[in-house]
């Protein structure tokens, strides 16, 4: 099969390479990809949100199957775009995709089914959000923007002041544009945090081994939330009972909700948790592969991959068989100094070999460009370093002897993953 995965960073970095353990996959192909990713796959100059582009190149390339893994592209429509030119492609139709692109549709079809999440209103004015904020008089308060925002548009606001200054600078100034036309005022709830990714076909649902993000910039959980700092799987929280309880009171009613509002969710369903003490609650949903988590879960995946695309694609999961290792993975993101804030490109790394690799560890790439053979920094989450072990100990060991082999300038990431 001739593939095309369209992202470019380290999420689709371990995605091409557990396509490329698959011998149904032939040639891997990837658009725009990254300096590590060309190590792997033929990378492709298309935007990831160019639709048109992407119908066509494969269209022209006779593509067997397109996976689309960021967000933006599936809330557009590129897999209903695909399929109308006859292409089979992975990942949610956009009337799903929008599980994740609008919290108030995630935060509605929870409440009108009943799945545990934290208590909420909406509202698209924010004179009137300030007052129902002051009404309630509880803080922190949770302020999110509806729409799409790269992972930035929660603002846990400590006093009134902090709130005014978030639903000022959603609603009014706009820094998410059109994202903040409505916003979701929630209850603070705290627990640990579980991330559970899951191949649902849009009836059978198989959730994948569980993993942990840390999200916060600094060590200790300091600083400011990132895309994520760090993964590990599993995730020593969840336990085989919270896992069943999740499965009976979130997963299988989401998508069964899902199913009768008409919008049936073919694809990865990611499933952001909080372990409350009145049980497990959704945090969010997302509509796709989490990144960094899929870097720590999909290699610990023993299934061929393409099969269970193929089995979600095809609407037969049920019978798909998905076989996970006992063996524990962790991830530590090495980061431009600066990120999430202003930090600079174009930073020779080195360590690497001629693959972008070090001995003891896969290296995914995330922001990172490849020129005469050399590696240089092209972006705020520049390496994934992910590493196996029997226990999460030794996979943590390795995983942090290889972040002392590589360097550039700057850079930044977290001593006390899975700590
Ligand atoms: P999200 O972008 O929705 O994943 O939110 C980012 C982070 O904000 C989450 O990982 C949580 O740590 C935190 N968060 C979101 N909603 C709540 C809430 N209702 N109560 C406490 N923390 C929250
Ligand atoms: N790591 C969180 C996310 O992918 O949204």
């Amino acid at each position: 099969m001739k593939i095309l995965v369209i992202g470019g960073g380290g999420r689709e970095h371990a995605i091409v390479r557990k396509l490329r353990e698959s011998p149904k996959a032939e040639q891997i192909y990837c658009a725009p990809g990254n300096g590590g990713i060309s190590k792997d796959a033929v990378c492709v100059d298309i935007p990831v949100t160019d639709i048109d582009g992407v119908v066509r190149f494969s269209r022209e390339n006779k593509i067997d199957l397109v996976f689309v893994a960021p967000d933006d592209p599936l809330a557009a429509g590129m897999v209903d775009a695909l399929e109308a030119a006859g292409i089979a492609a992975f990942g949610p139709h956009a009337n799903a995709a929008v599980i994740e692109s609008s919290k108030v549709f995630s935060k509605e079809l929870m409440r009108k089914y009943g799945i545990p999440t934290a208590d909420y209103a909406v509202f698209n004015d924010p004179g009137k959000a300030l007052a129902y904020i002051e009404s309630r008089g509880e803080y922190p308060v949770v302020v999110k923007a509806d729409g799409l925002a790269l992972g930035k548009g929660v603002i846990i606001a400590a006093d009134h002041g902090e709130a005014q200054a978030a639903l000022k600078s959603i609603m009014e100034d706009k820094i998410f544009g059109a994202s903040g036309n409505q916003v979701v005022i929630e209850e603070f709830i705290t627990g640990p945090e579980v991330s559970v990714l899951a191949f649902t076909d849009g009836k059978c649902i198989k959730p994948m081994v569980s993993s942990k993000d840390h999200k916060r910039a600094f060590d200790g959980n300091k600083g400011p939330n990132t895309g994520g700092m760090g993964t590990i799987s599993p995730n020593p929280h969840y336990t085989d009972e919270i896992a069943e309880q999740c499965m009976r009171s979130i997963f299988l009613p989401t998508v069964q909700a899902m199913c009768r509002e008409g919008r049936p969710f073919k694809g990865c369903l990611y499933f952001g948790l909080m372990l409350t003490k009145d049980g497990p609650k959704v945090i969010e949903y997302n509509s796709r592969f989490g990144d960094p988590e899929t870097q720590v879960v999909l290699p610990r995946m023993k299934t061929d991959f393409v099969d269970v695309l193929q089995a979600v694609m095809e609407e037969r999961l049920e019978s798909q068989p998905v076989e996970w290792s006992e063996a524990a993975c962790a991830c530590v993101v090495m980061a431009s100094g600066g990120y999430p804030g202003k930090y600079p490109k174009g930073l020779e790394i080195t360590g690497l070999d001629a693959d972008g690799q070090v001995s003891g560890a896969t290296v995914y790439h995330a922001g990172t460009a490849c020129k005469d053979g050399r590696f240089y920094t092209g972006g705020g989450r520049v390496l994934g370093v992910t590493a196996m072990g029997g226990t999460l100990e030794e996979a943590l060991r390795g995983a942090y002897a290889a972040v002392e082999k590589i360097h550039f300038e700057g850079a930044q990431y977290r001593r006390d993953i899975g700590k």
